[in-house]
């Protein structure tokens, strides 16, 4: 272990989850529901037809699972705030018992000197403005920054970062795209101003924050490099497409100020006039960038798959995750070496890393993940390389601290480093969470170690 190999001392060590996967208890309190809520009690929608009713009993849990994270070394904590909890009909009426859990949550974090990271939207919109059209209506935009300006009145003395968004791009791909997010849709017409709307509502978020607050404010996406599986040009040109669709649909207005033109050809006849005027709200700085990442994708030109006509190509010689995702380590230094390049030199936190594999059941107390702990090894080791080469990361979230409700796939895809018994709801460590532990008692040098 060389100093080389250790982190910085100030570097973050974090793990994450989002509320709907891991609360339950989603009415409780008068809490309203949100589309997540009801998408999940819509049959056929859940693969393994569950919803997160139960979850991993995180809302009367916490306590617990906040010592869990002191047991385990964690420095900083990522979790998001259901919107309907805090505001049960998405707008209007305060519920004083929703906004209270998340204080009490920010107050055991603190007791125990986890930092919290709080994520305004992880995907769980409020029904009430589902039903008003959600991302599709300009007024839910407002009112994401009006929810937002309630949190921070009431909590920015608690918390220190913020992230708006998570994952924008899937909650218009996963919803409008391909219909297998609420809410359902396939209409190629609505995603660009469902993208549109969410960019907004980060902006005026981030308005309402310079006028409220007194820390740090960023967004989280998911990005996944993009590689040709070919130097035809047509697999060429689909790989620009995907770059632009995925990667560069969010970030090139947040840090651009622009739309990549590219949008326009892949959305053709259905790419609207989006109000320009809107740019100058969507851009503006931020403290920081949240950057989920997990796999790559080769990609091919392929006509029937839209809306960017590319498709990925598996690449068998590789290792995939039980979603069959590929594991592609150096994909990270890729991802973070262009975000440096495109956008500048701001502040990066991996606020999500990590992958599900099929872990067996606990015996003796024990769960063997070997899989998992070597996927965290192999992406810590190139998080720590693009540092190398100059790249501002200052933190490291674990995805995630305990299994929980894997969206569409229900509970059959755990993530976590922690193992819970949904029966019981008993948590058990994985080996990845002892690994998890040494990485951070050590700086990260444990991750070098050999294995
Ligand atoms: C990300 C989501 C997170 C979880 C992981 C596996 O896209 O942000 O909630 O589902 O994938």
């Amino acid at each position: 272990m060389t100093e080389a190999n250790s982190f910085p001392d100030d570097f973050l060590w974090g793990a994450a989850t989002s509320a709907y996967q891991i609360e339950g208890s989603p009415l409780a309190d008068g809490a309203g529901p949100s589309n997540w809520h009801r998408f999940a009690h819509t049959p056929g929608r859940i693969l393994t037809g569950e919803t997160g009713d139960v979850a991993c009993d995180h809302y009367r849990r916490f306590a617990d699972d906040v010592r869990l994270m002191r047991d385990l070394g964690l420095q900083a904590y990522r979790f998001s705030i259901s919107w309907s909890r805090v505001l049960p009909e998405g707008r209007g009426r305060v519920n004083p018992k929703g906004l209270d859990f998340y204080r009490r949550l920010a107050d055991a974090l603190l007791e125990h000197g986890i930092q919290p990271f709080a994520t305004l939207y992880h995907w769980d919109l409020p029904a009430a403005l589902d039903d008003r059209g959600g991302w599709l209506n300009r007024s839910t935009a407002g009112w994401f920054a009006d929810y937002a300006q309630t949190l921070f009145r009431a909590l920015d003395d608690r918390i220190q970062h913020w992230i708006t968004l998570n994952e924008p791009w899937v909650v218009v791909d996963g919803g409008y795209v391909h219909g297998v997010h609420p809410p359902g849709h396939r209409n190629l017409a609505e995603a660009p101003w469902a993208a549109h709307h969410l960019l907004l509502a980060h902006g005026l978020a981030v308005d309402a924050y310079r006028a409220e607050g007194h820390h740090r404010i960023g967004v989280a996406v998911n990005l996944e490099p993009k590689y040709p599986t070919s130097e035809r040009p047509a697999d060429q040109a689909a790989t620009a497409r995907a770059l632009a669709y995925v990667n560069r649909q969010f970030l090139d207005p947040l840090f651009l100020g622009a739309y990549p033109r590219r949008l326009a050809e892949i959305f053709g006849a259905h790419w609207p006039k989006l109000p320009a005027a809107d740019l100058a709200r969507i851009r503006q700085p931020m403290d920081f960038l949240g950057i989920n990442y997990y796999s790559r994708s080769v990609v091919q030109d392929d006509p029937a798959a839209p809306p960017d006509r590319a498709s990925r190509v598996r690449q068998d010689q590789n290792l995939h995750n039980s979603l069959d995702w590929e594991v592609y380590p150096e994909g990270l230094i890729d991802t973070l070496r262009w975000v440096n390049n495109r956008y500048g030199d701001l502040p990066l936190y991996i606020t999500e890393n990590g992958a599900c594999f099929e872990d067996p059941h606990p015996l003796s107390g024990q769960v063997e993940d070997p899989a998992r702990l070597t996927y965290l090894r192999r992406h810590l080791q190139a998080a720590r390389a693009a540092m190398h080469e100059g790249v501002n990361l200052r933190g490291y979230f674990v995805w995630s601290l305990l299994d929980n409700f894997e969206w569409t796939f229900g509970y059959a895809k755990r993530f976590g480093i922690v193992h819970v018994d949904f029966a019981t709801q008993r948590r058990t460590p994985k080996a990845s969470a002892r690994f998890y532990r040494q990485v951070i008692q050590t700086r990260g040098a444990a991750a070098f170690a050999p294995e």
